[in-house]
């Protein structure tokens, strides 16, 4: 398959050691950091009173949730603000009772079994699930029936690979590269166009699923503005793993013309670059916008940290273009190019993660 057309690659599912179950503890760090915050956010700008009512059904959307656990504690957090906010207002205003759904959004090969399996909530019915199977960059709930949106790390990965990027007769071709590491200039510029479009289809959808006075909570990477993707330690391991394909494509594992029509769909935007995308869309109003530090930033990452990490979020494209068996080898490989040539942390330039907190108007 090619990876030019429409993408859609989950995160590596099962409960095994290279699950995403067991590899997403970087962005559950983020997740746990803001979570205070998104307490005090939803206290603060969501206007229970001025809701239907008889509304009796509060819905939560976690747009690109995975296989858990992060969507789990993100889902919890807004749940429980929630309870927290209508047991208060229930005291003064005679509001009825409130019943919680959550609709777990995904793309439909994520594995949906594994993360209703193990959801925490199936014995204490604090919530009703649903899972909801669709690229979120269209609409995939109805109109009017969302309270409080959620996502988080899941906007770098784009609805498709960008225009020419994969055509070698293209000034945009992404020669000897696997991603955008900002390194060769019209391929950054189509990469930046793609993420404008799909960060407008992302709010469009998002505003025609939204009720009035909503909320959508967005979590993510980016990197300050005189930051580039190779100089930071995540795109020094993107580019590693692009060396380690060549070198396997040296030794027959692959092919230099597999490498050459692959680039992921993948960008991480500079600051300025999401405040525009973010304040294009007229139907919210920002409520939040601010970045701080990864809190895992200081920290010096393991090799072993940083391989099951890597490819527990790049086994299921890696293995839709270069096919099977291709997997072990190359994050085997990766391993041993970060033991011989190790990241220098200190040296390397620091990304940023970026909280929004956007209401429908
Ligand atoms: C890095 S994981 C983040 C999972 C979880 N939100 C978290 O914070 O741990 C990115 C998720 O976004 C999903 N995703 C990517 N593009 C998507 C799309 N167009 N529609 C729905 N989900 C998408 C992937 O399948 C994947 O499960």
């Amino acid at each position: 398959m090619s990876t030019s057309s429409q993408s859609s690659y989950p995160m590596s599912g099962g409960e095994d050691q290279h699950s995403y179950i067991h590899n997403s503890s970087y962005q559950k760090a983020v997740i746990d950091g803001f979570e205070e915050k998104a307490r005090q956010n939803i206290l603060e700008k969501f206007d229970l009173l001025n809701l239907n009512p008889h509304l009796s059904t509060f819905r939560i959307v976690d747009f690109g949730c995975s296989i858990g656990p992060n969507t789990f504690h993100a889902v919890q957090n807004i749940i429980d603000t929630v309870k927290l906010k209508h047991l208060k207002e229930s005291q003064e205003n005679s509001l009825v009772p409130l019943e919680f759904q959550v609709c777990f959004n995904d793309q439909p090969n994520n594995d949906f079994n594994t993360l209703f399996r193990t959801l925490p909530s199936s014995f204490g019915q604090e919530y009703l699930s649903m899972g909801v199977p669709g690229s979120f960059y269209g609409r995939v709930l109805p109109r009017n029936s969302i309270h409080i949106g959620y996502t988080s790390y899941t906007t770098h990965w784009l609805s498709k690979v960008p225009e020419h990027v994969c055509d070698k007769k293209s000034s945009a071709w992404n020669r000897s590269y696997i991603h955008c590491n900002y390194l060769i200039e019209e391929v950054t510029n189509a990469y930046k166009i793609q993420f404008t479009k799909d960060m407008s289809l992302f709010l469009e959808a998002r505003a025609e699923e939204l009720v009035p006075g909503g909320l959508m909570i967005v979590l993510g990477e980016c990197f300050p503005d005189d930051v580039a993707m190779y100089e930071t330690w995540s795109g020094i391991v993107l580019d590693t793993i692009g060396d380690c394909l060549l070198d396997m494509a040296t030794s027959g594992a692959t092919t230099q013309e597999k490498i050459d029509l692959f680039s992921m769909p993948v960008y991480f935007p500079q600051y300025s670059e999401l405040k525009r995308a973010i304040e294009q869309n007229k139907n919210f109003t920002i409520e939040m916008m601010e970045t701080t530090s990864h809190p895992l930033e200081d920290k010096q990452l393991t090799n072993d940290f940083i391989v099951s990490m890597f490819r527990a979020f790049l086994s299921s494209i890696i293995e839709t273009h270069f096919g099977d068996g291709v997997v072990n080898e190359l994050f085997y490989r990766l391993d041993k190019k970060l033991s011989k040539y190790p990241i220098d942390f200190d040296k390397c330039k620091k990304k940023m993660v970026y909280y929004i907190v956007l209401k429908r108007k």
